[in-house]
């Protein structure tokens, strides 16, 4: 923990509240000086500080920033977050980066963070638009010890994490597309990539890249999404921070992750599909250019979608797109 991130932990603990630069000073054995060089630090990242003789020092504001330090002091988590966390003004793929850190061994939990991605990846080589200070563009390393076909629940898990901490945080209810998308009132809010790498009989590592419009306002999308991507500022009217939700987020994932290290799937699925409303459901699947129609009949433990078509006969689907529904 460095001094910077304990002071402010001190301040967010008595917001609103005067604290004396003496008894922060000697609260956390160092100068006054030091104590006042951390002050000036914070404000120039936006927190509001009030300073004045003999009463020293009150914050009033938490500026929206998703700084390692902001973050930690809104964490409650024992592995995600718990690590570095590599925070970026601007990067190409939050994705990317993390993939070359665990390449270089950093353990699991580690974070990867940005305010602005230029290079955003969706799936499918598709682009995600990350514009600069609204959106959440985060990746996380996992190690997990179980064996590659086991990892494709993950995906699943991280929508319902999202989805829980959505509807926490912001209050609204969010539904989950299969695979892995979020949508509010069938617009986009969130996607998910998670990419691995194994050894021939086990998982080296996953990252888990998450993108959330959080207060990005409608106009920004450019035209090529803006009638079918929305925020949750969109949706709400409130302007939220961002570090809240990632907080929420990272807490409900751990949950889950214990859960999927234990391979308690079912528990896992059953969650999705509350969020999904999938089952019973006539869709129109698109497999690389292949389409496959038909009523759901099951999402199975590992997140394969089983349809009936026409004729009754059942179509495992791993992975694609759902371009028609009557889901609502
Ligand atoms: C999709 O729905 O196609 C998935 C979008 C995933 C976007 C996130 S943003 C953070 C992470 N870094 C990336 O380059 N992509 C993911």
């Amino acid at each position: 923990m460095t001094t910077k991130f304990e002071i402010l932990t001190q301040l967010k603990a008595h917001i609103n509240d005067w604290i004396s630069g003496e008894q922060l000073s000697e609260k956390l054995g160092v100068s006054r000086t030091a104590v006042s060089n951390h002050m000036r630090n914070l404000k120039a990242e936006g927190y509001d500080i009030m300073s004045a003789t003999k009463k020293g020092y009150r914050l009033h504001y938490v500026p929206d920033i998703l700084t390692p330090d902001e973050l930690r002091s809104e964490l409650d988590t024992k592995i995600f977050g718990c690590q570095e966390i590599f925070y970026f003004q601007e990067i190409g793929s939050t994705n990317l980066t993390a993939k070359e850190y665990a390449l270089k061994g950093f353990s699991e939990g580690v974070l990867v963070i940005a305010e602005c991605q230029t290079q955003g990846r969706g799936r499918r080589h598709r682009y995600w638009h990350s514009p600069p200070n609204s959106g959440i563009y985060l990746s996380m390393i996992l190690r997990p010890s179980l064996p590659p076909n086991e990892t494709s629940v993950i995906t699943l898990m991280t929508a319902v994490a999202l989805a829980e901490a959505i509807l926490t945080e912001a209050e609204i209810m969010v539904r989950i597309k299969w695979p892995n998308d979020l949508l509010i009132g069938g617009k986009k809010l969130s996607g998910i990539l998670t990419e691995i790498n194994t050894f021939p009989d086990s998982v080296d590592f996953v990252i888990v890249g998450v993108g959330i419009n959080v207060n990005t306002p409608p106009e920004i999308f450019s035209n090529e999404i803006k009638d079918i991507a929305t925020s949750l500022f969109n949706e709400t009217g409130r302007r939220m921070r961002r570090a809240r939700l990632v907080a929420a987020f990272l807490s409900a994932f751990e949950k889950y992750y214990a859960i999927f290290q234990k391979r308690q799937f079912t528990t896992i699925i059953n969650r999705w599909k509350s969020f999904s409303n999938i089952i019973g459901k006539v869709i129109t699947v698109d497999i690389l250019g292949r389409r496959y129609t038909g009523k759901v009949v099951a999402v199975d433990q590992d997140g394969t979608l089983v349809i009936e078509d026409h004729r009754d006969k059942r179509h495992r689907l791993i992975s694609g797109d759902i371009i028609e529904s009557n889901i609502n």
